[in-house]
């Protein structure tokens, strides 16, 4: 029998399957509620049904609510109301659960009655990942079942666990190894036959007793996330939640809950997380390329320069088991390299992330060489050597003499201009830069730079590559320093005048990390290292930076830059001597300094990228201002509630952002020329976001 398009009801003796296919993920959107909603009524009313499994079709269990239904007008039934039926349903209701159980999906599989799980389930609330506390009972009957601790963990963090420890935890009842329909309707004939009392989640009460009698549990839970929760609103939600959970009986906590849930949905950081986490799987999404454009096998990779870049690099590949060719020019860079990325694996090792034996298999995998000769047989070769135009010429014309007909031949180049480099070989279509960020084993943003002549398949295997190794690709095409790196420059020119105009470093810094940055500018220089680029014989003390070179104050690495250090710490300390240094450059250059207020700063250090990131988006740079903020959360530690600089000029409004751009402009010259898409798209009344 079908109840609707999306949830059939299948009926055989005792049995009522409610089987739900909505693919990709069985989502919980409306149809989906209403099919459950209308097969409880129906299985409670037929004599014949003794017991009822929910089940889904495809690649998982319901993986949550369905996020684009956010912000819409509510339709009935909704999963609140869902779940009260099951848990209110007379007879037995097992969920039948496989892939990964998320949001909504676990919280419909905590309102049954029992849960039966494949051996390769994964569960989680990962709402708080959306700006959100899970809105349907989730904070009410999760402490109930794993107890206040274990549920505050997996709230807060939104993290997913395994089967076995969800075994553990009590979250399920059974695993079952292969067949799970036919695990759960053998485990649904023991609760007939055993005549098993059916447990309603919303009435256990054991595993709140300790934290009722321990209070303090909740301020020290607090404290313990604090660092990593700094900025969101979601976090604390979740904790008060289940406080609501240990002190009010079910219904209230529910209440609780729901209007925590709808403040939230409605707030801006949701919005803009929810925006984020479509951003991110928009990113793979090319026009020109499909499933169908072909791509080239990459069994083995190479890497020009053993470096921290080209360490970080092959530490990739390795993870993802590929063969690397690891080139340098001397036996003491190879070694030097190698020891790194041993260092690296042993650090793993040693924190646990991956076995000690699993650090020679790595090891095993990295083929040390002096000669380029040998990158002969590899699929794909990256080089990374430091950013000199001559020597990528060089290299990339051997390389064009040296590598089979199908190699890609990529640079990691962070601003160099990737169609000239791709002139110097025969192959250009072949050609494109792969931009990983530092530490390059760490962060997952790479940039992809389409170069002129870039081939469709070249790009498609890039793209695939990324996912296998890891990484988060988004393309861009070819300009100075691409897409991030262009926008960061602009927030460097203004940091930098900022103090010489009178703000102190530590303002500058303060402001910015306020405004959800992990650091602002000063200190992340000092930790970058000020010498980056900069060499004592054409030094010329023209800039702060160059004169702090000059006194030997490097950043954290020696010691002092924009701040001090105390030995083996990184706290950043301000300096007095730095205030004076930056005041005594400010009369020399004539520059008069003055109070620079909070909203200067960072109206001078956000506005400007958005500026340059509407260029990058007119000039066709970035296929969509998404890009851009994926480019930003991930590769510069935009806060990801504010949805990257584009969604937050959004936010702020397009005609406000030009506006005080042309104050800017005003007052300090061209520097702040509003993008021409900027002027259009306020004059047409749309958002970066309509960008199409
Ligand atoms: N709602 C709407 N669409 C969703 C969705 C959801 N909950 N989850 C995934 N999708 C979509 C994706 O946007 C993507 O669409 P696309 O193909 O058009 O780009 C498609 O489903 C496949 O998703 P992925 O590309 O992410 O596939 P993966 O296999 O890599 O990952 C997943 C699958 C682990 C389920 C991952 O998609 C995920 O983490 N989804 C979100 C889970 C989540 O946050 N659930 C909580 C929702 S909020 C909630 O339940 C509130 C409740 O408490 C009331």
């Amino acid at each position: 029998m079908t109840t609707n398009t999306v949830v059939r009801l299948e009926k055989e003796n005792n049995l009522v399957l409610i089987r739900i296919n909505n693919p990709p993920v069985n989502a919980l959107g409306h149809a989906v509620r209403q099919g459950i909603y209308d097969g409880i009524a129906d299985a409670a009313d037929d004599d014949q049904v003794k017991v009822i499994i929910i089940i889904c079709e495809g690649r998982t269990f319901c993986a949550g609510a369905d996020i684009k239904e956010f912000g819409k007008p509510p339709q009935s039934p909704g999963l609140g109301e869902v779940l009260e039926r099951i848990d209110a349903c007379p007879k037995p209701v097992i969920a039948a659960i496989h892939g990964t159980t998320l949001g909504g999906g676990l919280e419909t599989a905590l309102a049954c009655h029992f849960r039966v799980a494949l051996a390769s389930t994964k569960m989680g609330l990962p709402e708080v990942k959306l700006g959100l506390i899970p809105g349907a009972g989730g904070t009410q009957r999760l402490p109930r079942v794993v107890g206040v601790k274990t549920a505050l963990e997996m709230i807060t963090s939104g993290k997913q666990v395994n089967a076995t420890d969800a075994l553990e935890a009590g979250l399920v009842d059974k695993i079952v190894n292969e067949d799970l329909e036919a695990g759960a309707r053998a485990f649904a004939q023991a609760i007939i036959s055993e005549d098993r009392p059916l447990i309603q989640v919303s009435r256990l009460d054991d595993k709140l007793l300790p934290a009722r009698d321990n209070p303090g549990l909740f301020e020290a839970f607090r404290q313990s996330i604090a660092a990593r929760t700094r900025g969101f609103e979601a976090p604390e939600a979740c904790v008060k939640a289940v406080e609501a959970a240990v002190n009010m009986p079910f219904e209230q906590g529910l209440a609780f809950e729901q209007g925590l849930f709808r403040e939230l949905v409605t707030g801006t950081q949701s919005a803009a997380q929810r925006y984020y986490f479509f951003a991110e799987r928009q990113t793979a999404k090319i026009p020109g390329i499909s499933k169908d454009t072909g791509t080239l096998d990459i069994r083995k990779a190479a890497v020009i320069g053993a470096g921290t870049m080209g360490g970080g690099i092959t530490m990739n590949f390795v993870n993802a088991g590929i063969p690397v060719t690891l080139v340098e020019t001397t036996q003491e860079f190879l070694d030097r390299g190698l020891n790194v990325i041993r260092k690296n694996y042993d650090i793993s090792a040693a924190r646990g992330k991956m076995k000690t034996a699993d650090v020679e298999q790595c090891m095993a995998l990295i083929t040390g060489t002096l000669s380029m000769e040998d990158v002969a047989r590899a699929d794909i070769v990256i080089e990374a050597v430091y950013e000199n135009m001559d020597l990528k010429k060089e290299i990339f014309s051997r390389l064009d003499h040296i590598c089979g007909p199908e190699t890609i031949m990529a640079t990691n180049t962070s601003y160099l201009d990737v169609n000239a480099i791709a002139a110097k070989t025969s192959r250009p279509e072949h050609v494109l830069g792969l931009h990983f960020f530092s530490p390059a084993n760490v962060m997952r943003l790479l940039e992809i730079v389409r170069a002129e002549k870039t081939s469709q398949k070249v790009l498609a295997t890039s793209l695939a590559l990324a996912k296998k190794i890891n990484k988060l690709p988004v393309v861009v095409g070819v300009c100075y320093g691409f897409a991030g790196n262009r926008m960061f420059a602009q927030r460097k020119r203004e940091a930098d005048a900022l103090v010489l105009e009178g703000a102190l470093p530590t303002q500058v810094d303060k402001v910015m990390v306020d405004f959800g940055f992990p650091m602002g500018p000063f200190a992340l220089y000092d930790l970058i290292g000020l010498d980056l680029g900069w060499r004592r014989e054409a030094s010329t003390g023209s800039t702060i930076k160059e004169r702090l070179c000059e006194m030997g104050r490097l950043g954290q690495k020696s010691g002092s830059g924009y701040y001090t250090y105390k030995p083996g710490s990184r706290t950043p300390i301000a300096d007095p001597e730095i205030e004076q240094l930056i005041k005594d450059f400010a009369q020399e250059k004539h520059i008069h300094q003055r109070e620079i207020s909070d909203q200067e700063i960072i109206e001078r250090c956000i506005y400007p990228i958005i500026n340059e990131g509407a260029k990058i988006l007119e000039e066709g740079i970035a296929a969509r201002a998404s890009d851009l903020d994926v480019i930003w959360v991930n590769g510069y530690g935009w806060p990801v509630y504010r949805g990257g600089p584009m969604f937050y000029a959004d936010t702020i409004g397009l005609d406000n952002t030009l506006e005080t751009i042309k104050g800017y402009q005003a007052r300090l010259g061209n520097d702040w020329q509003p993008a021409a898409l900027l002027e259009k798209l306020v004059a047409r009344g749309q958002r970066f976001q309509d960008v199409e």
